[in-house]
């Protein structure tokens, strides 16, 4: 797909076909992760790819505003090992960036995704640490539920352009 017809078809998918996402997907949509830009090029990142239905029903079961049934879920963390010391907010802009490549590398590939919120709610991220075994030094930003958009997925298309939302000067 060109670049600017795949950002321009991006939506939130929440429902799901069973059809498999293969490695070389995930393959794919890893390289898109790590492709980002990253303040200072720390690269303060770090994936869990899951699969597993038991872990998966464990982030599901942690989830405060997005409990879906996906095949594959990607929680993107922040390593706190490699955040700039004078200027970790900044880490969290990294992350967001990189949750961005892997939605718009999914819808390229044909994919359905939704960027759930877990950063910056404390509790939610020590629900979702917790559940998943994490390590404290990294810390789960968002949760991504990714598979083939499903029949009865009525999802549409919207043009969210707004030309009042701009001034050039
Ligand atoms: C930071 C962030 C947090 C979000 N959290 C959730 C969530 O918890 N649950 C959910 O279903 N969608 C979540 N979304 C998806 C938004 O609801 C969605 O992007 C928005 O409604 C616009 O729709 P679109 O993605 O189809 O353009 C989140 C999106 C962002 C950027």
């Amino acid at each position: 797909m060109e670049t600017l017809e795949t950002i321009r078809v991006r939506r939130s998918v929440r429902s799901f076909s069973d059809k498999e996402i293969t490695d070389e997907i995930i393959d794919k949509l890893m390289h898109a992760a790590m492709a980002s830009p990253s303040a200072v090029d720390r690269r303060p990142w770090f994936y869990y790819v899951i699969k597993d239905e038991e872990t998966k029903q464990k982030v599901i079961d942690n989830m405060q505003f997005g409990k879906y049934k996906s095949p594959v879920i990607i929680i993107p963390c922040i390593n706190e090992l490699k955040t700039i010391p004078f200027a970790k907010e900044l880490a969290a802009l990294d992350l967001a960036s990189s949750t961005e490549n892997i939605l718009l590398a999914a819808t390229d590939l044909g994919l359905g995704s939704v960027w759930c919120a877990i950063y910056p709610n404390k509790s939610h991220i020590k629900a979702i640490q917790k559940a998943l075994n994490m390590p404290l030094s990294r810390t789960p930003f968002s949760a991504i539920y990714l598979g083939y958009p499903s029949e009865n997925d009525k999802g549409k298309i919207k043009d969210k352009y707004d030309e009042s939302k701009i001034k050039i000067i």
